[in-house]
């Protein structure tokens, strides 16, 4: 598994060399289309780890995930106020570490989506969910962590259009407009902030790998 190189010798972001089945993504949502949840129960307080992300963009973000924590092996107490060392260092409440996030949900379990999905990478899926956004949506200025700690991806399904993704990368501002239906390797150990100044609701899929394997081709 490897997971050694830091933030700084990745891109700030980068389409993924992979072909994603935008339709198989795209079904796969709207037939599970009742399961949204609102920003804080879909993360069982997970993102309430990086200064309150959760309750800044609660009205205009919700998902449901595809994986889940496996309550089975909790070993650390409540989801509550923890720095971002004590989240890279792991000793946060058991929802918060995003490791713990690698077990499929049953109505996706065994699913022609997780065959897929697990297919397009190398690295294991640790976490991966359905998000959407209302148009005028706003997610402020943050930091989630290091590239040594998991890799995001991202693919927009539909309503991208603009949607911008700014990053604070080496003393510059840098900006991603996606494109629907391709994949993306986000580096979100640098500050970045997304902005839906278009007319559509934006809904995307998202998830984190274990290791780096999947990105090395970007390494500086
Ligand atoms: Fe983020």
């Amino acid at each position: 598994m490897i997971r050694e190189h830091k933030k700084h010798k990745f891109p700030p972001f980068a389409e993924l060399p992979v072909k994603p089945n935008v339709e198989l993504i795209s079904d796969f949502m709207y037939e599970n289309y009742n399961r949204w949840e609102d920003n804080i129960t879909a993360h069982k307080g997970l993102a309430v780890a990086s200064n309150n992300i959760a309750n800044e963009t609660y009205k205009c973000v919700e998902h449901f995930h595809l994986t889940v924590p496996n309550k089975s092996d909790e070993s650390l107490g409540e989801a509550g106020d923890y720095s971002l060392k004590d989240k890279l260092k792991r000793q946060v409440a058991h929802t918060m570490d995003e490791h713990n996030w690698k077990h499929p949900a049953s109505f996706y379990d065994s699913t022609p989506l997780e065959e897929h999905l697990n297919s397009l990478f190398k690295a294991k899926i640790i976490r991966a969910r359905y998000s959407r956004m209302k148009p005028g949506g706003y997610v402020p200025p943050h930091i989630d962590y290091n590239t040594t700690y998991a890799v995001r991806w991202i693919m927009p399904i539909n309503g991208n259009e603009g949607v911008v993704n700014k990053f604070w990368y080496k003393g510059e501002e840098r900006e991603l407009h996606m494109e629907n239906g391709k994949m993306y390797f986000l580096n979100i150990g640098f500050r970045h902030s997304v902005e839906h100044n278009g007319p559509n609701l934006r809904h995307y899929l998202m998830g984190s790998l274990a290791s780096q394997e999947d990105i090395l081709h970007l390494l500086d």
